[in-house]
């Protein structure tokens, strides 16, 4: 299978959202990454439910969301009701991620859970039969623009073993600093989605960088 490319909106420029939305529309990329952020899980804060109903209302392809907030599973109904592909959390920020898990699928979303760079692949081990995707932050989340830590290749093999070790069918998301020289490594090390905020929006030609990584 051809790796997946999910632009992050964290770095569109919101001054021209309309026409940002039309390129990814047009794109080859296949999900919108989208990053929620509460200002206490990580020092920043993004954007909110009303800004992300009219980003749904234009963009026609599937929404990955990402929550970097504490207790995600407050917000499970707003995010379902964006129409929502995928919903991530984060281990750290999950005291009971079995029944979040679970709740997310029940709504009828693909269940996400997301490592923060410290965070082992072995805490997944009683949650991989469970998700639909794991997703290693590749920086520390909270900005876009930050320099890839390579450390995340390490993990994405060990990941590529615990999933094929368990039978489980989930995606390897990596989130930050990805670009062609990092993606190239990524995808080569079993990832399977790429999401790529400044690479494509800070781009001259954003349709052509989404085809790159695409194709790589
Ligand atoms: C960081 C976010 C990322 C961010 C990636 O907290 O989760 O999705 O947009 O940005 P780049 O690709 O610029 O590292
Ligand atoms: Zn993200």
């Amino acid at each position: 299978m051809k790796q997946l490319v999910a632009p992050s909106l964290l770095s569109a420029d919101f001054g021209n959202l309309r026409p940002q939305m039309e390129m990814i529309n047009r794109s080859e990329c296949d999900w919108l990454h989208i990053d929620i952020m509460d200002g206490v899980f990580v020092p920043n804060i993004s954007f909110g439910f009303p800004v992300l109903k009219y980003v749904a209302e234009l963009c026609r392809k599937p929404l990955d969301v990402h929550l970097m907030i504490v207790q995600p599973e407050k917000f499970l109904n707003e995010v379902k009701a964006l129409g929502a592909y995928s919903m991530n959390v984060h281990v750290e920020a999950c005291t009971h991620l079995h029944r979040v898990v679970q709740q997310i699928k029940e709504a009828g979303m693909k269940a996400g859970v997301t490592l923060n760079p410290a965070t082992p692949v072995s805490a997944l081990v009683d949650i991989i039969g469970d998700v639909d995707i794991v997703m290693l932050m590749a920086v520390n989340p909270g900005f876009g623009g930050q320099k890839f830590i390579p450390h995340t290749l390490d993990k994405v093999c060990a990941l590529r073993k615990l999933i094929d070790e368990s039978g489980s069918g989930a995606l390897i998301e990596v989130d930050g600093g990805v670009n062609h020289d990092t993606g190239r490594r990524l995808v080569d090390a079993g990832t399977d989605v790429l999401v790529a905020g400044s690479a494509v929006f800070r781009a001259a030609d954003p349709l052509e960088e989404i085809r790159f990584l695409k194709n790589l």
